[in-house]
């Protein structure tokens, strides 16, 4: 499948100003693609008890999968910083569990055409899995 990384990046954008982010004001967007064609978009979303944040990724898969989608072959991240944003550890971990195939698309919002690209098993090698 052709994935069109600069379309997912500009929907990750798109997403990306649905951000509730009044504490670090850092917006960040996602957007999964699945190999349906299907984007699903969400953005980060922060609590007054700092922990309880969310990232945009997560949201995005979480959302993704309460809807029934599956079968993700990319996701894309963007936010205003230079090179674009790196998943976190723990959304690293839920995307290998749920998009381990997925291609990461990062981008700055500034700049939505300069987009790095991973593989989740660069992002998360040696990966936790549960034995049961
Ligand atoms: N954040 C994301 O949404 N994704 C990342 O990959 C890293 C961090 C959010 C969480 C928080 O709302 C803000 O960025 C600052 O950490």
């Amino acid at each position: 499948m052709k994935i069109n990384s600069q379309k997912l990046v500009q929907a990750a954008a798109k997403a990306r100003l649905g951000s509730v982010s009044p504490y670090s004001k850092f917006k960040v967007g996602a957007a999964l693609l699945t190999k349906a064609s299907e984007i699903i978009g969400g953005a980060n979303v922060e609590s007054a008890s700092y922990g309880l944040t969310c990232c945009a990724e997560r949201i995005a898969l979480f959302k993704a999968l309460t809807d029934g989608k599956k079968d993700f072959v990319a996701i894309a991240v963007v936010a205003r910083c230079d090179g674009g944003p790196m998943p976190c550890g723990a959304c690293r971990q839920l995307l290998h569990e749920y998009a381990s195939d997925a291609k990461v698309f990062v981008a700055d919002s500034g700049d939505l055409k300069t987009i790095r690209t991973f593989t989740m098993k660069e992002l998360l090698p040696s990966a936790f899995v549960l034995f049961l």
